[in-house]
């Protein structure tokens, strides 16, 4: 079953003011899917995965996450153990003494008995590439900035949720950083078939990982598809002030000097087998 968003709206209100943050969002998250979503800042995307987990409700319309309401207060421990969400800069959240008490957090909070608990803490670890020998026994606090967020996605993993939610996952980390992030979840969808909704600025990242992209423009959902479909709309999106993925703009460019470089380019690999079509002919 999958997430389904319906009909969702959201309005911000400190009572003297009010803020309609989202409106009428209606899509639904498969399962097993990578999804992103992308969208100018202040558009609504934060606000938006706040949602998939109940950790905001709606204002109108209705958030199910495998048939769950997230508006029933009851179904909540449930469907924080199916939505793991990992904030922007999680390693804020990294609070207690060793690396493995951190990660252990949230399986011990699901009453799994302390073997299941050791293993899911193993298990995640691994995933994200920290080994038990180096890491487990020290302070968050010693490690680097790629190693801390990579300990705080320990600390969801461990949960082993069905959907992670991540926002904004490689912000403030270099190349280097932000590749090894994404392949890491490349390889947890291939070994868990998770689904991830990941929250990104970096274009090239979502037309390459991403199975569908949801494009937001102030509040609302503007576009939902595929990479190629969704990058096809270049100078729409250039209006709402979203820079395409690099080999968009190259084919953009062709386009306007009068050469056929289809729409729906959008990785290198797409440029490339065009350019080498054309030099063939
Ligand atoms: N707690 C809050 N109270 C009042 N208004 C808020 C609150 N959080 C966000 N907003 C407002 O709601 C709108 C959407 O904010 P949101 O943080 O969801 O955007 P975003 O797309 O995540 O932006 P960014 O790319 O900068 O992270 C913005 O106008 C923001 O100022
Ligand atoms: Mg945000």
């Amino acid at each position: 079953m999958p997430i389904v968003i319906d009909h969702l709206s959201h309005t911000y209100s400190d009572g003297a003011s009010y803020l309609v943050a989202l409106k009428d969002i209606c899509f639904t998250v498969n399962e097993g899917e990578f999804l992103a979503i992308i969208g100018h800042t202040g558009c609504g995307k934060t606000t938006l995965v706040q949602h998939l987990n109940g950790l905001l409700l709606p204002g109108s319309g209705r958030v199910l996450v495998d048939g769950l309401d997230t508006a029933d207060k009851k179904l909540r421990p449930r469907i924080r153990s199916l939505v793991g969400m990992v904030f922007q800069y999680p390693e804020y959240q990294l609070f207690a003494d060793t690396v493995r008490e951190d990660v252990a957090f949230g399986p011990k909070n699901m009453q799994l008995s302390e073997a299941e608990v050791a293993l899911r803490v193993s298990e995640a670890m691994a995933m994200v590439g920290l080994s038990m020998e180096a890491f487990a026994e020290k302070s968050p606090f010693e490690l680097s900035g790629g190693e801390k967020r990579r300990a705080a996605l320990a600390g969801i993993l461990a949960m082993r949720p069905k959907y992670l939610v991540l926002d904004e996952p490689m912000a403030g980390l270099d190349p280097q950083g932000r590749q090894s992030i994404l392949s890491m979840l490349e390889e947890l969808r291939k070994q868990t078939g998770c689904s991830i909704i990941m929250v990104s600025h970096s274009m090239e990242d979502v037309a390459r990982h991403a199975d569908r992209i949801l494009v937001m423009s102030r509040g609302e959902v503007k576009y939902v598809g595929t990479p190629q479909a969704v990058f096809s709309h270049n100078e729409e999106l250039e209006k709402l002030g979203l820079s395409l993925p690099a080999p968009c703009r190259v084919a953009a460019m062709l386009r306007a000097r009068g050469i056929d470089a289809p729409e729906d380019v959008c990785t290198r690999e797409d440029l490339e087998a065009f350019l080498l079509r054309r030099l063939q002919k």
